[in-house]
């Protein structure tokens, strides 16, 4: 990759929990000067609203009347990832325990999903609108949410291995409840009838169990490369 080469257009990077999905989204968004969009960040902001009113994560109706009223504002920089709920700064706690546990049956809502997707459609949009490039990560981003990407990227891994690596990053020992909680979400956002978490069919499959975070970006930068998404950065552009 030559210095100075920007990403042009949308790279939809989907997935489960624990494939390296967020570094390397990040990673490639940083080294490519393109904005980046965590949707998972979305759906765990409107999961804390929820937990925030008092209703019940599993009670759809209930949901959709909290998050229609939720303000979830999301930054774009890949260096500082911001994530506000009703004007506050919630990028740690949406991370915590509780937000884990309630964010699959909040984002299996489809109110709830009509409403982020069209919110995340707006800021891809205006992410691209003068040739911008942005890396959106998620699990629906290449079948539903930008359904005409020009690379969709699907990273799956082993459930022991991204376990382990979810136990790692928390500092959690207990990696087989670890692997229980993550076998449980994949089986929520895989199963759910709103978008469920899938390939595209025209979506590249990486299997990460056995690539480390570098080996993987180097992947995904080739596939940029040679899908030709990249242009010299114009001069003085931020
Ligand atoms: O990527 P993450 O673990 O932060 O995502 C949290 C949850 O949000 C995940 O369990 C499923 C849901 N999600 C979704 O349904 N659709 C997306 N595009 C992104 C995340």
């Amino acid at each position: 990759m030559q210095q100075g080469d920007r990403l042009r257009g949308v790279v939809a990077v989907d997935g489960p929990a624990g494939t390296g999905k967020s570094t390397v989204a990040r990673r490639l968004a940083a080294s490519l000067g393109a904005r980046y969009l965590d949707t998972g960040a979305m759906y765990r902001a409107a999961a804390l609203g929820v937990l925030r009113a008092g209703a019940d994560p599993a009670e759809p109706t209930a949901v959709s009347e909290v998050v229609v009223r939720c303000h979830i504002e999301v930054g774009t920089d890949p260096e500082t990832p911001r994530v506000l709920l009703d004007g506050e700064d919630v990028a740690r706690e949406i991370r915590g325990p509780a937000v884990t546990a309630a964010v699959s049956p909040v984002s299996a809502v489809s109110r709830v999903r009509e409403l982020l997707v069209a919110a995340q459609r707006r800021i891809i949009s205006d992410a691209t609108a003068s040739g911008g490039g942005i890396v959106v990560e998620g699990r629906d981003i290449g079948s539903v949410v930008v359904p005409d990407a020009p690379l969709k990227v699907f990273l799956t891994a082993s459930a022991a291995q991204r376990a382990a690596r979810r136990a790692a990053q928390d500092g959690v020992e207990d990696v087989a409840e670890v692997r229980r909680a993550v076998e449980r979400r994949d089986r929520l956002d895989s199963g759910r009838a709103a978008s469920p978490m899938c390939a595209a069919a025209d979506a590249v499959e990486l299997d990460t169990t056995a690539l480390d975070v570098d080996a993987v970006l180097a992947r995904v930068h080739e596939l940029v490369v040679t899908r030709g998404l990249t242009g010299l950065a114009a001069r003085g552009r931020t």
